[in-house]
């Protein structure tokens, strides 16, 4: 596929090497609260009652997963890591949702489907990796259908003492740390933090989502804001 810019190629290369490793590592060095973060997003989406669903950054599809299990909607996942989408077929078939979740690769900042596809697209914890944030919105909002829901799932940064001191020290000092001795990836858990650090969070994002065509969004900050769902419409 062409990814030829130079974000997109590291970020690809490295979510392949962690791949293998990927699930465990999340849950692990979340506490397990990534899941409880997906199944809100969903609850969120399927009061939308979509029936075509696109999963922006899908991994290893759990919240694809999670989709199938909270409704009856078809859901298409895409990604650039083939190894990540690798694993997520393999868990797609074990669990029998061959009918139900497609994945493909595919970029989010030059999606492969027609204008006005989908009735929902989701993402969790990938627009933080688009080369250009704008750019993968813009593609999100034009494969929705006019009315379509936007809903992303984000790590944010907490405001308020002592969670916001206590987040910092675990994701500076602890977090690389465990990341590196599990993944064995040098990179990817001090990428972690430091794309964190540079990402629109709160208002920042919602401005992002009005400029690419959402409005009705909504902002819901999740663990004393470790994380953020935030919801928008095509108009
Ligand atoms: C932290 S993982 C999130 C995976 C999954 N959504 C989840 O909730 O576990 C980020 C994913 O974004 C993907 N990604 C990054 N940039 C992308 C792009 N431009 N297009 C598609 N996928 C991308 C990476 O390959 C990686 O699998």
């Amino acid at each position: 596929m062409a990814t030829t810019s130079s974000k997109k190629e590291n970020v690809r290369i490295m979510f392949n090497s962690i791949a293998k490793r990927y699930d465990f590592l999340n849950h692990f060095l979340s506490l397990g609260i990534d899941r409880m973060w997906r199944k809100k997003l969903v609850k969120l989406l399927v009061a939308h009652n979509p029936l075509t669903v696109l999963d922006v950054a899908t991994g290893t599809a759990d919240l694809a997963i999670e989709v199938s299990k909270q409704s009856k909607a078809v859901i298409t996942g895409i990604d650039i890591a083939e190894e990540m989408i690798e694993i997520g077929k393999r868990k797609i078939i074990e669990l029998h949702l061959e009918n139900q979740i497609k994945l493909q690769v595919a970029d989010s900042e030059n999606i492969p489907f027609a204008t006005g596809t989908f009735d929902a697209a989701i993402v969790a914890f990938g627009v933080r990796n688009f080369e250009t944030l704008d750019k993968g919105l813009n593609e999100m909002n034009r494969v929705l259908k006019h009315g379509g829901m936007i809903a992303v799932l984000e790590f944010s940064r907490p405001r308020h003492f002592p969670v916001k001191n206590l987040y910092m020290f675990y994701f500076r000092f602890i977090l690389p740390s465990l990341g590196r001795l599990i993944s064995g990836d040098k990179g990817a858990y001090t990428y972690l933090p430091e794309s964190v650090k540079q990402f629109p969070d709160g208002k920042a994002f919602v401005n992002h989502l009005a400029k690419t065509g959402f409005s009705q969004t909504t902002e819901k900050r999740l663990s004393f804001g470790i994380a953020t769902i935030y919801t928008g419409i095509k108009t």
